[in-house]
Order: C-alpha cells, then structure tokens, then sequence
C-alpha cells in the first residue's frame, strides 16, 4: 500500500503516459495494476524487446499490466524477470514464424526507460509490465469438460514452446519446488517437536502419511538416474493461469510465468489433475464432494497429449497419472506440516484449517489410488488419439 502508481508505471516505455491505475483482484501472490494510457502521442517503439505489441486499441487509451513481485515467495526477482524475458522473448520470435496473430497476444515484457526488464523502487519493491491481453479471460474453476481440455492444451503447448530454448537452463526461483522428500524430512522434524499439540487430533492423516510415504522418492530416483528428462516447466499449472479467447474460449496464452524453471512435466499435469477435476473447494469440510470426476480428468489426458504427444517420452507418459498423486500428496504434506507447527505459511480463517485442507487433498489422492486403473488407461488412449506431429 502506499506507493506511487503513476511514478512507477512512468518508468516504463508505454504508449502515451499512465491516466488511471486500477488493482486486479483476481490473484493471490502479486499485487496487480491495469494502467491505461493515452496514446494520443506514440513514443517510437524502440529496437529490441519490451515495445512490440503495445499497439493503441482505438479511442486514443493502451492498457498494460503492471505486477509487483512478491518477494516473499520469489526471493530473486531478477532471476525471475530474467527467465521471463527470455521464455516470452522465444514464444514470441517462434509465433512470429508460425501463427503471427496469436503470436501478438502472448505476453510481452515491458522495458523500463534505461532498457531494464523492471523498475526497484525506493522502498525495494520490484516492478514489473506487461501488455495487456486484449479480449481475453481467465476462469477459477473448470466450467465444463472442454474448458480443462482446453487449459490443459495449453500448459502442453507451452513446454512444447520451451523444447528448444537456448542458452543455459532457466534460473531456479524456488529452489526445491517439488522436493518432495525434502518435503517429507521436514513433515518427521515438526512432528518430533509437535509444538502446538496437535498430533493427536490428526492421527488418522499421519499414518496416512507414513504409510504412502514411498510416494516421495519415485521422481526423484527417475530423475537422478536419467530416466526422466528436466524440462523447463510452469510450475503453476492452475487453470486461472491461462488466458482464454472471451468469444471462442480458445486458448490465447499462458501467464503467471514467475516459477518457470527446470523441473519435471509430469509435475505440470500432476498439479492440473490436482487443482481441474474436483470442482470442490480446497478447504472443503463435507469430503464426500471430494473425488476425481473421471471426466474431466479425461479431458485434461486429452488437452495435454494434444501438443505433448510429439515429444514427452514414454516414461514421462507412463507416470501423468502419478504426477497427480505425487502432487497431491505433496501439497497434502504441506497443509498437514503447517497443521502440526501452528499454521506459520498458510493463512488460516478458522480453527483446524489446515487440517480440513489435508483432509481434502488426502481424500483426493485416495481417489485417484482408486481410480489409477481407469486414469491410466484414459492417458493411454489419449495419447494413441494424439498427432503425430504438429507445427
Ligand atoms: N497481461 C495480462 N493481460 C490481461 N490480464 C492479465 C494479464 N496478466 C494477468 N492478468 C490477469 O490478472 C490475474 C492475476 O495475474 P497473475 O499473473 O496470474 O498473478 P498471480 O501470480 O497473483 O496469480 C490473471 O488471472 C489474469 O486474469
Ligand atoms: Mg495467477
């Protein structure tokens, strides 16, 4: 709070000068602004990234999008803003090639007037533009069975953007994202201690826990013994982090793109699968609406075999599936962790939060063992269904 919108969205090369800053509410870990210029005045777009789809949208006004970096989760935003420009920066040069117009409404950094990819203000902040996506929207929750296709698509698509990166693998910007036994280690040290007591209360979710631990390591071990590539993967795979056509709800671009990083794509369904196909709430009490609707899971193998088809190898697709349970079970490590050391990361709203959030997630990955079989199979024909090739 308190800081000077207008200065800072001034630091950027804009069309035209900042009029009115409005906050985005959707969005939980950056602040967000719509800035609207007018663009009566267009400085000459200047060479190099930062200027090039910004073009006025009529009635003299441009929007962009105006984010500060959270820097309690991301502790290096200039390796954050350094990935970005390159990930949008490759999007876009291949786009250019392939589908020009869809190519102009992926997202493009701003550069600050020094040709900088963000602005520090003087209390530290970092800032960051981008173009506003025109036309577009995004949706909390899979509406209907062809939206989470078409989310998944998307998230597919955007590895396939990433295969031929060059240049040195991206920044980690959150070391240990999906460290799932680092994760586990932590989980046995709070339990020792147990400092809030609460152990009791959550004994059924502990030996849970211990019981499917073996869960953790499988990843891990593919990865170390080369048997699962690293891939530069999003990491945030929520269906509200695409950005959707309002007219045709096809998919436009995919956004949020601050823990791209070298990781597994299995992690990417995985966390769809966890987050698409139970339209319940995370935090839900009543945990007979908490199951995989096998149909939406479908239509998510469906959507991410569309563009991954061409290139995920025959392990990776072999363990979608369990990228869902491994990725539930981890986040339903994390709240039962939080539950046990007296809720110090997540915000809670009422007593047992944290609790009622394991819950959910347990439940979830008890659906999804239950449901392995049919899933599985579901992923195999999708991926039989898939091109072969695709440009
Ligand atoms: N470039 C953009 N153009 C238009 N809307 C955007 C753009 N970037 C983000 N948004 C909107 O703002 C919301 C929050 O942005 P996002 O980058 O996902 O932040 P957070 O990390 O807080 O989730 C998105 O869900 C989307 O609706
Ligand atoms: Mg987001």
């Amino acid at each position: 709070m308190g800081h000077d919108l207008k200065l800072i969205a001034g630091q950027f090369r804009t069309d035209g000068d900042p009029v009115d800053i409005v906050p985005v509410t959707v969005g939980h870990i950056n602040d967000t602004y719509i800035v609207t210029t007018t663009a009566g005045i267009c400085s000459p777009a200047a060479p190099g990234w930062g200027t090039r789809g910004t073009t006025p949208e009529g009635g003299g006004a441009t929007r962009y999008l105006l984010q500060r970096i959270n820097q309690i989760v991301f502790r290096q935003p200039p390796r954050v803003m350094a990935n970005i420009v390159r990930i949008t920066e490759h999007i876009r040069a291949k786009m250019a090639k392939t589908d020009p117009e869809l190519g102009s409404r992926q997202l493009t950094v701003i550069a600050t007037h020094d040709g900088g990819g963000y602005y520090t203000d003087a209390d530290g902040n970092f800032w960051r533009m981008y173009n506003f996506i025109k036309h577009a929207v995004t949706y909390d929750t899979p509406r209907s069975a062809e939206l989470a296709r078409e989310a998944a698509r998307m998230f597919g698509w955007f590895q396939r953007m990433l295969i031929d990166l060059p240049g040195p693998p991206l920044y980690d910007t959150i070391p240990g994202f999906h460290d799932t036994p680092r994760r586990f280690d932590y989980f046995q040290e709070i339990l020792k201690t147990d400092v809030r007591n609460r152990a009791a209360k959550a004994r059924t979710e502990i030996d849970f826990l211990f019981r499917n631990a073996a869960i953790c390591g499988v990843l891990p071990g593919l990865a170390e013994r080369g048997e699962i590539p690293i891939r530069s993967t999003h990491n945030d795979t929520k269906i509200n982090n695409v950005m959707l056509d309002e007219r045709t709800d096809k998919g436009v671009c995919v956004i949020d793109l601050d823990t791209v990083m070298p990781n597994l794509s299995v992690h990417d369904f995985g966390d769809l699968v966890r987050t698409a196909t139970c339209p319940a709430a995370e935090d839900e009490c009543d945990l007979s609406k908490i199951a995989v609707d096998i149909s939406l899971f479908d239509a998510l193998a469906q959507g991410f075999a569309e563009e991954t088809g061409v290139f995920l190898t025959p392990t990776e697709k072999n363990h979608l599936v369990f990228g869902g349970i491994l990725i539930t079970f981890e986040q339903f490590i994390r709240f039962l962790t939080d539950y046990l050391a007296g809720d110090v990361y997540y915000k809670v709203h009422r007593e047992d939060h944290n609790l009622d959030r394991s819950r959910t997630q347990m439940k979830l990955v008890q659906s999804m063992l239950k449901q392995e079989e049919t899933m599985n199979g579901l992923v195999e024909r999708a991926y039989a269904d898939a091109p072969e090739s695709t440009t």
